[in-house]
């Protein structure tokens, strides 16, 4: 089989192609024929190897050496323990402890991994789990979004962000969404009330405050988003630079106790409840897994490339071929 290896941190270039022996599943686990997997900014991070957290377990060489992680494909062979899918079975799911999507084959335990509905491609499916799951988390769970609340998320153009901007407007917010200058257009195609260019209007220096702000690429400092906050709004950094994330753990008590304004990391908590609330919301239609390219499994470097430089609106999907066909 095919797959997609790297052995050290940097650019695409570093990705090559290699022709390996097809994985043989453990008792416990299942052997899945990928037909499509989502690039996902974990992956660009793993690539590069920054922010320093994408080195977790691997400081100076990758710890594993395939990325991709939110996959749909097709069980082929299940271990003897594995009771959960059966041979034929369409799965999707975030296998990101694991990783190992950017290839034909992956051998995976399954516990993260749920029945593809039958009304979403394989391709919609990859789209959805972690940039789905993250924005649920942020905007119902920890966000608890009431209608009418101004809510902002930074990076609104971006996978965890279209699934944040349009569940916020599901659950009733005003919401602003903040991107490029080359996806306003796009965030209000998805329902944003008002749209920000990051390249030339900061957010926290406008005089605007929100109840919610949902931020994927946090790095300023900590006083300049309790400015952007109402009184008792929230503040979760999903993504962004670890000098934030320490700030927040160091500071965000003490604004809170002084302010009333809460500031903290919003740690995901993969699960599959989860991924069948926001899987049902996409095969209603309410939400939309927008697919912006596909990619064959030989161009991972290029799709990789295209989120990396900043033109992805909302998600890049590799389509796999089965049989020589994409
Ligand atoms: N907290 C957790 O438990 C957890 C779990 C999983 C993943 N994560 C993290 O969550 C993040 C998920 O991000 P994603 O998949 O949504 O990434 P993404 O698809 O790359 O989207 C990020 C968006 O933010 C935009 N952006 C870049 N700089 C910006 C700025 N200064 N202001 C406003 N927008 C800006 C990007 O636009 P450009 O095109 O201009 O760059 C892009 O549209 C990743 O950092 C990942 O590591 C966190």
């Amino acid at each position: 089989m095919k797959e997609k290896v790297y052995t050290e941190y940097g650019s695409p270039d570093v990705l090559q192609l290699k022709e390996v022996a097809k994985p043989v599943p453990t008792d416990d686990e299942i052997l899945i024929k990928i037909h499509a997997v989502s690039v996902i900014r974990s992956d660009w991070e793993g690539l590069i190897g920054k922010p320093l957290y994408a080195r977790f377990g691997g400081l100076f060489k990758p710890l594993r050496q395939i990325l991709g992680s939110d996959i749909a494909g097709r069980v082929e062979r299940a271990g003897r323990n594995n009771q959960q899918f059966q041979p034929g079975d369409e799965v999707f799911g975030d296998i990101l402890v694991h990783m190992g999507g950017f290839a034909e084959y992956v051998c995976v335990r399954g516990k993260t991994l749920a029945l593809k509905p039958a009304n979403l491609t394989f391709e919609e499916a990859a789209a959805i789990p972690q940039a789905g799951v993250i924005a649920l988390q942020g905007i119902r769970d920890k966000g608890q979004v009431q209608p009418g609340q101004k809510v902002l998320i930074n990076g609104a153009g971006g996978g965890a962000g279209i699934f944040a901007l349009q569940l916020a407007k599901l659950y009733g917010a005003e919401v602003t969404g903040v991107d490029n200058t080359g996806k306003l257009d796009f965030m209000r195609s998805l329902g944003a009330d008002h749209v920000m260019d990051y390249t030339c209007e900061d957010f926290t220096k406008n005089g605007q405050q929100y109840d919610l702000i949902l931020d994927v690429v946090a790095h300023r400092s900590v006083f300049a988003y309790q400015r952007a906050l109402r009184p008792n709004g929230s503040y979760f950094a999903v993504g962004g630079s670890i000098a934030t994330m320490f700030q927040i753990l160091l500071l965000g008590a003490w604004i809170r106790r002084s302010t009333g304004k809460k500031l903290r990391i919003l740690a995901v908590q993969p699960n599959l409840r989860d991924l069948a609330f926001i899987t049902e919301l996409c095969e209603a239609r309410k939400v939309v897994p927008v697919i912006d390219r596909r990619y064959s499994l030989s161009e991972v470097p290029e799709a990789l490339r295209y989120l990396g430089e900043g033109h992805a609106k909302g998600k890049i999907v590799i389509t796999v071929e089965q049989n020589g066909k994409s």
